[in-house]
Parts: structure tokens; C-alpha cells; sequence
């Protein structure tokens, strides 16, 4: 992003030129800064056997799938849908590993169809997979019971979760891998998102390496994704030069152990997406509760729910005004809560109607998250770089969104 003439401009463009052309609500990608992401990420783990798989639960836009799938990522699903998704964007099934949670019979036997390996995250189905596909190869979530300090929504591992197998069940895994003769290739975890502690990633690293010494037929460990993104002013983005070398020495030493050189897999989302992403929404009322200000917007916690679902801060810009007088002001959405705030007491330049506000770090759990609540359709999605925009989605209509509830208009 930049400013240039107290405007805001992405990829080269200004935001109120996006929304001339595109409409409001919108959301915005600047490609630059996920081909940079995926290439920091990418040179900073010297260990040379790696791969990073994009969790695409992340953001699921296609045009954004084909951009990573071009850098030769691969891709963390979570469901038949996103490895739909990720073949259609052009990945092979190899490059797809299928984590399902709660895993149904017909999920199991559709990514088998497709020849993608599942990561499976329960005992029940381990032994259902063996039962119905033996001498197969296959993948298990564990949960190394390390427990982040983030949000306890997106916490993945420890006591309190429903992820993965046990750390203390890996005798029964053993048991159902020699009865189906299953090949058992990897071993993953995911502690949680929003990591902006390496040592954190690190130590789950060991917990799970420990449990991956315990199967000799390893081809890769997957460390899951979680390294977060700093949100708020006071804090600060992961290092990423001494994350990639800990990680590297921590997995080379590992190797020499196992005796073998395995694959080092990560599965980062926000990291690779977040900060790419700006929801525009234009201002449409100004009004005063005694002294508070309210900016209220054309859209909401149904484009945008993190503020809401998870207390989050989004550094927010007024593109129409980006270095005006500050003043302190509640951004809201169109819903019908009281909890659809963007922003409460937010400092920014002073806000006035047909303004349009940006909510930056956008691009991770933004639309992927988005409803039609309220009855109201979704944005579209844009793809800004060096100047020129491309419609990555295109918006919801009304009737697109109520012919999916049976109501036709002919
Ligand atoms: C299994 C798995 N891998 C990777 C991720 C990506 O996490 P993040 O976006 O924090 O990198 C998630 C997110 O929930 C996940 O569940």
C-alpha cells in the first residue's frame, strides 16, 4: 500500500478508483506482497528437503490458488471442497495432503479416489481407513499438547482440543499400522494460528519429532501452519531469518537421528495471505451517540467477522483521507448486532460520509469466513498489481444469493 495525495493506492491503483470500478464492499489483494510472503518463507528454512503447503482454508480465491500454485506450493485441505478447488487451480493430487477433522466414510473414500493423501486425526478412523484401504500409505495428526497463548478458538493442540491423535495413544497407532500393514509416512501437528513466538513452533517441533522417532517409515514430518502476523501497533512480526535457521538446524539434527533425510513440511495460511488483503467498504452514515461517533459502513461482520468473532484488531486507514486531523470514532457494519464494529474508539483521520475506509491484514479468514447473513451477498474480490486490477470473484447478486433460497424473480 501506499499514500500518495492523502489517497490510499493498492497495487499501484486507489482505492476509491477500485471502487468506481469494482463496487462496494470489496475486497482487495495485493499480489506482490504474497509472492513476497511465499518467498521469504521459502528462503529463510535452509534445510533443502522442504515443502510449504498453503492451508487454503486461509483464503480460498482461485486466482490466488493459481498464483501459489505457480511459486510450486502445495496445498493443506480440509475438506472434498478445497481439494476440488486446488485441482481445479491446477495442483496435482500429490500435492495435497487432506487433514480432515471428523472425517465422514465418504470424505475418506473421495480423497482416496482423487489419490490424495489423507493426514488422519483420530484412532476411529485410522482403524476404519486400515480396515477398508490396508497396505496403504497414510499420514497422522497428532496432538503434541502444547498449548499457544492465542485466542482459545484457534488453539489446536493441548487438553481442551479435538484435534489429532493423542501424544499418549501412539501405541494404538502402532497396533492399527501393523494390523493393515499401513504404510505411515508422515506425521503432522498444528498447534494453532497467530504464533508470533518461534519457540512456541519450536517446541511443538520437538514434541512431535519425538513421536515421529517412533515410526521408521517416515517420509516427511508436517509441522502444521500458526506463524502469525502482527495486527496490532505494539507487536511485532515473527524473525523470520532466526525462525528459518532454528527450524533448519532443529530438523537437520532431527534427520541425523532418524537416520534419514526426511521432508520438513509447514502449512502456513495467514502468514501468506493476511497482510496481502484490504476490505473496502464505503461510508454511508455518520452519526453521534452524545460524543461517540459512529462511521457506518456498507458492510459487516458477515464480510469481514473477526473483529467480532474474536475481538481482533485490523490497523483500519481512511483511504479517502489518509493524513487528516485525528479524531476517535466506532466503524461499523450494516448488521443487525450491536457487535458489528470494525473498530471501536479508533484514531484515524476524521471520517465524513461516501468516505471509504480500508481494514488492512484482511486477506486470511476474511472472505473465507464470510456469510450471506442478514440476507446480504457477498463482496467481490479483486487482484491489484503494478497498476492493473483483476476481478478474482465476482460479486454475489441479490438474485444469485435468493435463488439459493428458492425465490426466482421470473
Ligand atoms: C491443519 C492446519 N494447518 C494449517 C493451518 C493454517 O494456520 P495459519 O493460518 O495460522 O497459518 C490451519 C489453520 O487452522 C490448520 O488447521
Amino acid at each position: 500500500m501506499q499514500t500518495i495525495q492523502n489517497k490510499l493506492y493498492l497495487g499501484g491503483i486507489s482505492a476509491e478508483k477500485l471502487i468506481e470500478d469494482y463496487g462496494s464492499p470489496l475486497y482487495v489483494y495485493e499480489e506482490e506482497t504474497i509472492l513476497d510472503k511465499f518467498q521469504t518463507l521459502h528462503d529463510c528454512i535452509t534445510y533443502p528437503h522442504k515443502r510449504i503447503l498453503y492451508a487454503i482454508k486461509t483464503n480460498p480465491n482461485l486466482a490466488i490458488a493459481k498464483l501459489l500454485q505457480s511459486k510450486k506450493c502445495g496445498i493443506d485441505a480440509v475438506s472434498p471442497g478445497e481439494i476440488l478447488l486446488a485441482l481445479h487451480a491446477g495442483f496435482s493430487a500429490e500435492d495435497i495432503l487432506f487433514t480432515g477433522n471428523n472425517m465422514t466414510d465418504a470424505e475418506m473414500d473421495f480423497a482416496v479416489k482423487e489419490k490424495v493423501l489423507l493426514n488422519i486425526d483420530s484412532l476411529s478412523r485410522l482403524e476404519k481407513f486400515g480396515k477398508k484401504y490396508p497396505n496403504k500409505s497414510v499420514c497422522i495428526r497428532v496432538n503434541p499438547n502444547i498449548v499457544t497463548q492465542v485466542h482459545q478458538h484457534v488453539i489446536t493442540a493441548g487438553p481442551k482440543t479435538k484435534f489429532g491423535i493423542n501424544h499418549d495413544q501412539i501405541e494404538e497407532v502402532k497396533k492399527i499400522v501393523d494390523q493393515y500393514n499401513l504404510n505411515l509416512i508422515g506425521v503432522h501437528s498444528h498447534i494453532g494460528s497467530g504464533i508470533l513466538d518461534p519457540e512456541k513452533f519450536l517446541l511443538a517441533m520437538e514434541v512431535t519429532c519425538e513421536i515421529a522417532k517412533k515410526f521408521d517409515s517416515l517420509e516427511f514430518v508436517d509441522f502444521g501452519g500458526g506463524i502469525g502476523i502482527a495486527y496490532k501497533p505494539e507487536e511485532k512480526n515473527i524473525d523470520l531469518a532466526e525462525f528459518g535457521q532454528k527450524v533448519s538446524q532443529y530438523f537437520e539434527k532431527f534427520c541425523q537421528q532418524y537416520g534419514k533425510k526426511l521432508t520438513l513440511i509447514i502449512e502456513p495460511g495467514r502468514f501468506l495471505v493476511g497482510e496481502s488483503g484490504y476490505l473496502l467498504t464505503k461510508v454511508n452514515t455518520i452519526k453521534y451517540n452524545g460524543a461517540r461517533k459512529f462511521a457506518g459502513t456498507d458492510s459487516g461482520f458477515n464480510h469481514l467477522i473477526r473483529p467480532t468473532m474474536y475481538g481482533s484488531y485490523h490497523p483500519t486507514y481512511n483511504a479517502s483521507n489518509m493524513q487528516g486531523e485525528i479524531e476517535k470514532v466506532d466503524i461499523c457494519g450494516n448488521i443487525c448486532e450491536s457487535g458489528d464494529l470494525f473498530a471501536r474508539d479508533r484514531e484515524i483521520p476524521k471520517i465524513k460520509e461516501d468516505d471509504i475506509v480500508a481494514i488492512s491484514h484482511s486477506g486470511a479468514y476474511g472472505f473465507a469466513m464470510a456469510s450471506n447473513y442478514n440476507l446480504r451477498p457477498f463482496p467481490a474480490e479483486v487482484i491489484v498489481q503494478g497498476g492493473k486490477a483483476k476481478l478474482a470473484r465476482k460479486r454475489q447478486s441479490i438474485n444469485d444469493l435468493l435463488a439459493s433460497y428458492g425465490v426466482r424473480f421470473d
